[in-house]
């Protein structure tokens, strides 16, 4: 009964636009309307908001063109067109007088059978319609999305007494298969589920790092990566997000949520922060810094920290507590807990704190566990959910502790006593109810999680940095799991054998992982001591064997998929551009950027790229100009539509989804769909452009160099590039095979690498996350 094919965002601030742009990716059109702007241009919030959709550290969109699908206007002057929409989406301030006298408005123009949400973090939905008709409730919600809402995955649904079932369930259809979102339907208690439960976890780490007399860097290295939370940890969330708006957030849960609440203990101003707020020292958009700042513009490693104590900033400290290391590097956090220090004490603090406040809210806030631990996963970004986290820590030692601090034990808490929250049960997960029966987790059609399947399977084989399963669908699956799922020796073995065991029992093989990036490439640690240890053999080995692993991968017997999301850079892109089809995430970031660090791509990179662009124009020259300038300048695509004019999207062969939780099912389809008539594909050799272009691909870099665009060593890497992408001082026409391609990159690889120019590089990216500018 209800569809979406039209829609209108109003409020064209932070949310509207992200929700605007969200609705343009996919692919639908729509209004965006603010009120008047003084002055001439009264679309000037709109126009404002379309600069913003298109900024480039984190665009909105994921194709310029998108735009197109975006009108924007004011609500003085353009009410009439909400009568189009089938959906009208409120994000306007967060003042429940000023909404309500929007609702008026737009129950005046709008067509019934059309439906209105708001996008509210505070306001109970039971006061925002409590003045509307009964046809209006009827057709509202609350649809409260994330920001930035392109990229979190989390929304929540509230339904009020009087919504419609068909309304909710059409929000949940179209938001979660065209916006890509993960939904939970929450009831309409004050915060909802996400902030409920997030911003707990935020102030209590806040709190306890001022109370146990931490500095900003201790308790960052702590409650971040090492916890399974985002690096930000507490100060750098406050600096990122605003030191004024996260305080505001705090007060205005303060003052919706009941007296009895845990929240009211963690919610105190700190002086301190008073004081930054009023001196302007609000975080990164301030000049004046936050808890941390860049001291010099030019080199983000000019990190500085503010001291407490004097008020002035110091030197950022890198250092990093052993615990945070091992925790993090084992993808344990509870050895956090073991820790008999300050660090241990810390995370206790916190975790302790956090776990029960979410099992407080089973099942009164929200009847299910998984909905907890979801918002907490899509909203907040953390690896594993609170409930999920208890079952890690081990319930019952998790109770232990607690009892033998005095602590009160959540309800729900006692229910699991000698259990866990989730268990498999006849090979399917379950999760347990607040009545203590278990349930299997269900999740719907096509929404399929690896990290949840995986716990159904065991594998068939496994090392440290992959394990290779077996799908129900008969298919095999790869999953990398170290650290940034960076490739080393160990994954590209057992990328190997389970290739060849899948040729033998399965009907395809699919590489995927629910981790945050598919890949970030090849393991600069491990090139760094091949380099160090001057062991070019091994170097050579290794660049061999990946190179051997991806070919095998593109002329295996059966299709293989990929099945990427977040980033696929380097190496990481080199298994998937060996892939027979790949299903892309919609914000999938792609790139060969090899170069950044001093080297070219060394797994068949640059080889793959010139066959693609070789049967994209039929001439070879024009082939490996694209090649040399796109992988010179490292050149990255923040989305499929981005990527396909940089030939990293084939429109014939890949495809991508809006959720990544259905690249799995998906990718199993096009398996299915491919395995009866598959062959494999076919490469034959390239006549090569040989050493004319060569020598003009050289000088070009030389004039960069003169220019001031590239740096010496760019110079040197760029040659190399060119090496491959022509054959390098051969005639033209030269006829070169894969296998001459990939000698050429290992070449190319091994020169630049013996460079000490290369050798810094690589030590810099790993010492500082990211690369060398100069
Ligand atoms: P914002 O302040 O960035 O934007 C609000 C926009 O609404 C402004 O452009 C303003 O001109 C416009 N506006 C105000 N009154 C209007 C009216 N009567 N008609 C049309 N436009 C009007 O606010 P933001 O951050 O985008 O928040 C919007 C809503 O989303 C609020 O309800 C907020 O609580 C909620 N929210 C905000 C999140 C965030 O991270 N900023 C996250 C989730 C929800």
């Amino acid at each position: 009964m209800y569809e979406i094919n039209k829609a209108a965002v109003i409020g064209a601030g932070t949310m509207g636009l992200g929700i605007a742009g969200q609705l343009a990716n996919a692919g639908v059109d729509v209004f965006l309307l603010d009120v008047p702007a003084d002055g001439d241009n009264r679309n000037a919030h709109g126009e404002r908001a379309i600069e913003r959709l298109l900024d480039e550290n984190q665009p909105g969109l994921t194709h310029r063109d998108n735009l197109m699908r975006i009108t924007i206007g004011n609500i003085e002057d353009d009410l009439d067109k909400l009568s189009d929409a089938d959906w009208i989406a409120e994000a306007i301030v967060e003042r429940l007088d000023v909404k309500k006298n929007l609702y008026k408005q737009i129950d005046a123009v709008r067509k019934s059978g059309s439906i209105v949400s708001s996008n509210t973090s505070t306001i109970p939905i039971a006061l925002l319609v409590e003045d509307m008709p009964d046809d209006f409730q009827a057709e509202f919600a609350i649809t409260h999305f994330f920001n930035p809402v392109r990229f979190m995955r989390f929304l929540e649904i509230v339904r009020g007494e009087k919504t419609r079932a068909e309304v909710i369930s059409c929000l949940e259809d179209f938001n979660e298969s065209r916006m890509g979102k993960g939904i939970v339907v929450c009831n309409d208690t004050p915060g909802f589920l996400g902030n409920r439960v997030g911003v707990f976890a935020i102030q209590t780490a806040l709190h306890k790092a001022f109370e146990l007399g931490m500095e900003p860097e201790e308790a960052d290295a702590i409650f971040g990566r090492p916890m399974g939370i985002p690096k930000t940890g507490v100060f750098g969330l406050y600096d990122l997000i605003g030191i004024d708006l996260m305080s505001d957030v705090a007060k205005s849960l303060v003052s919706i949520l009941p007296d009895h609440d845990e929240f009211h203990k963690v919610s105190a101003e700190i002086p301190l922060m008073a004081k930054m707020i009023a001196a302007g020292q609000t975080g990164n958009k301030s000049k004046s810094g936050g808890f941390y700042r860049i001291a010099d513009e030019a080199d983000r490693t000019s990190k500085q920290t503010l001291d407490f104590a004097s008020g002035k900033y110091r030197d950022f400290d890198n250092s990093k507590p052993r615990i945070a290391e091992e925790a993090e590097r084992e993808g344990d956090f509870t050895r956090l807990l073991a820790a008999d220090d300050l660090n241990g004490q810390y995370a206790w603090a916190i975790l302790s704190n956090t776990l029960c406040y979410a099992a407080e809210l089973v099942p009164d806030v929200n009847e299910s566990l998984v909905a907890v631990d979801d918002s907490m996963k899509l909203g907040y970004n953390w690896l594993q959910g609170p409930f999920e986290m208890i079952d890690a820590i081990g319930p019952d030692r998790f109770v232990e502790r607690l009892r033998n601090e005095k602590r009160p034990i959540p309800d729900f808490l006692e229910t699991v006593v000698g259990r866990t929250f989730y268990k498999v049960e006849n090979g399917a997960l379950h999760y347990l109810c607040a009545n203590g029966n278990y349930k299997k987790l269900e999740r719907t059609e096509g929404i399929v999680r690896f990290s949840e399947q995986r716990r159904e399977l065991s594998p068939v084989f496994e090392n440290s940095a992959a394990s290779y399963f077996g799908l129900p669908s008969d298919i095999g699956l790869v999953e990398f799991h170290s650290k940034a799922n960076t490739l080393d020796g160990d994954s590209m073995r057992l990328l190997a054998e389970a290739l060849k065991h899948a040729c033998e029992n399965y009907k395809g093989l699919i590489i995927h992982n629910d981790a945050q990036h598919f890949s970030c490439g090849v393991n600069l640690d491990r090139v760094l001591r091949f380099i160090r240890d001057d062991n070019w053999d091994g170097l050579d080995l290794f660049l061999d064997h990946f190179q051997k692993t991806v070919q095998s991968l593109t002329h295996a017997a059966i299709p293989v998929v990929a099945a990427p999301s977040g980033l696929s850079l380097g190496g990481g892109f080199e298994v998937v551009l060996a892939c027979d089809k790949v299903i892309f995430h919609a914000n999938s970031v792609t790139g060969l950027v090899e170069t950044l660090v001093g080297v070219v791509p060394g797994g068949g990179g640059v080889k793959e790229m010139l066959y693609r662009w070789y049967e994209h124009f039929g001439d070879i020259e024009k082939a490996a100009w694209e090649v040399f300038m796109n992988i010179g300048n490292g050149k990255t695509a923040k989305s499929p539509l981005e990527a396909e004019p940089l030939a990293m999207f084939r429109p014939s062969v890949d495809t991508y989804v809006m959720n990544r939780d259905r690249l799995l099912r998906s990718a199993e389809d096009s398996v299915l769909a491919m395995h009866s008539s598959y062959s494999a594909a076919q490469r034959g050799s390239l006549a090569m452009p040989g050493r004319d272009v060569w020598q003009a691909m050289q000088d070009w870099p030389a004039k960069a160099l003169g220019k001031g665009y590239l740096m010496p060593h760019g110079v040197t890497t760029n040659t190399q590039l060119a090496m491959i992408a022509t054959g390098g001082d051969v005639k033209a026409g030269t006829e070169m095979s894969e296998n001459d391609l990939f000698a050429l990159e290992r070449r190319a690889f091994l020169t630049l690498a013996k460079t000490n120019e290369t050798r810094a590089r690589i030590e810099y990216m790993l010492e500082h996350g990211t690369p060398l500018r100069n």
